[in-house]
């Protein structure tokens, strides 16, 4: 006889089964006995399923829950917000908490970007980036730049010109070709294929100087924007130089291409600065940010645009940005956004996720000296990789029959741990985390490795 919890359970996970899409999931692998995970509630750093069990949420989320879960200080903000104003069309009226928004990022990001644009998701904001950087170029009678310049490795979203410039072979482009013209992949900073710098002793620097001969084959009059994260997560959190992005930066300017920094993931604290270009000293043209700009407490993303940008669509009716979307700067999404940030400012979060973040990264190469199959751990701030592979020494591979993409997640989960994980963990942690947190998020990776590397008899 089953008991109210469990048919509690039995009948979300029928209804989950025939009605809910969960994203990017095999239904088989979800229809398995424990293949579908419940949340259903969060504090701080953990997370709770149907059954009570506690997880640390090593990922945020998404890279998304920098103050924590569970903050009800923002759903007092929401339910004030909603009691006074929930909607007004964005396409003609201005909002206090947008405006409030606007203003708090203009003094959060680098000192050339003082107008935003919001939108819903990072791929949004992907999108209207490249739209802006086309239009602002087509504005300044320069229509004939169309191509983007994008990196071998890179993510930026789902929607047909984010999809485009992605740069990920894990990412399925082949059922959405034709896909935008004119996407030129360089590739990342520590290389791509069999050509990479720990391989060829290659550096990002020569990669810099690649890209600028790329340009210039291209014919950099075509050229409308690079884009970029200025520490790439999908590619494996790799640091670059701080030469890497002054040199961009250079030729970027010097061929009048718009720079792009997609910091969806590594911006508000991530890297251990409010946005990872700070790190390089660099200033890009135009700014994505979604994710942790709301912590995950209500849908917005923005684009952020530099005071040349911004010029160029001031002037007659035609030179206004063309398209606007309805959810756009939504009144309680705004609040919401805002009281997010004031949390991040008042908790010092971007410092905690500097000082915490270097304790995180002398814990996780630790793994390095104790497990034979850790190959490489790396990241700034809270954003962090552990690479694995049966034989770091050789370069061998996991077999098929190790079957690591379901065997690491599922040890993980039973230590206690949700994250992304393969023959690549993601550590990415909120921003709240603390040293105890850290050493127990620490402890269950290793006890994670440590039964694989049993289980195929590696050790
Ligand atoms: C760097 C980057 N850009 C854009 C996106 C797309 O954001 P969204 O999933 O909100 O559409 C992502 C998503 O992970 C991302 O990592």
């Amino acid at each position: 006889m089953m008991n109210d919890k469990n048919d509690t359970h039995e009948s979300y996970r029928q209804r989950a089964l025939n009605h809910l899409w969960v994203q990017t999931q095999q239904y088989n692998d979800l229809a398995t006995e424990n293949g579908l995970i419940f949340i259903e509630k969060g504090h701080g750093i953990y997370l709770e399923n149907m059954e009570g069990k506690k997880y640390i949420d090593a990922m945020s989320g998404l890279w998304v829950v920098a103050v924590g879960h569970g903050r009800n200080e923002l759903g007092k903000i929401a339910e004030k917000q909603i009691s006074e104003l929930a909607f007004a069309n964005p396409f003609a009226y201005a909002t206090p908490p947008a405006v409030d928004l606007a203003s708090k990022l203009a003094e959060l990001t680098p000192s050339n970007i003082n107008k935003f644009f919001f939108v819903n998701s990072g791929s949004e904001a992907v999108e209207t980036a490249i739209r802006m950087a086309k239009q602002y170029h087509y504005n300044n009678g320069d229509s004939k730049r169309y191509k983007v310049i994008s990196r071998i490795g890179s993510y930026h979203g789902t929607t047909m010109g984010a999809l485009s410039v992605n740069g990920s072979p894990m990412l399925n482009r082949a059922p959405f070709e034709p896909l935008l013209p004119g996407i030129v992949h360089v590739p990342n900073t520590n290389g791509f294929g069999e050509i990479k710098n720990e391989k060829t002793g290659l550096d990002d620097m020569f990669w810099a100087r690649y890209t600028e001969e790329r340009i210039k084959f291209e014919r950099p009059e075509t050229i409308a924007a690079f884009i970029a994260e200025p520490i790439s997560t999908s590619n494996g959190s790799h640091v670059p130089s701080k030469e890497y992005w002054e040199h961009i930066r250079k030729i970027t300017q010097e061929h009048g291409i718009l720079l792009i920094h997609d910091e969806v993931i590594n911006g508000f604290g991530r890297t251990g600065k409010w946005f990872a270009s700070e790190h390089f000293g660099v200033e890009p043209d135009l700014l994505t940010m979604a994710k942790q700009l709301s912590s995950g407490y209500a849908p917005i993303a923005a684009v952020g645009v530099s005071d040349q940008v911004a010029e160029g669509f001031v002037g007659e009716k035609e030179d206004s940005f063309v398209g606007g979307t309805t959810w756009g700067a939504n009144p309680v999404s705004c609040a919401i956004a805002l009281g997010n940030l004031e949390i991040l400012e008042s908790e010092r979060l971007p410092q905690n996720s500097a000082t915490t973040g270097e304790y995180l990264k002398t814990q996780l190469e630790k793994l390095k000296n104790d497990h034979p199959i850790v190959s490489d751990t790396r990241g700034i701030g809270l954003m962090h990789s552990i690479d694995l592979l049966r034989n770091p020494e050789t370069g061998e591979d996991f077999k098929p029959e190790d079957n690591i993409a379901k065997r690491m997640p599922q040890l993980l989960l039973d230590a206690g741990i949700l994250s992304r994980a393969g023959n690549s963990i993601q550590v990415a942690p909120p921003l709240v985390i603390n040293r105890e947190e850290i050493d127990e998020l620490v402890d269950g990776i290793d006890q994670a490795i440590g039964i694989f590397e049993d289980e195929i008899g590696v050790s």
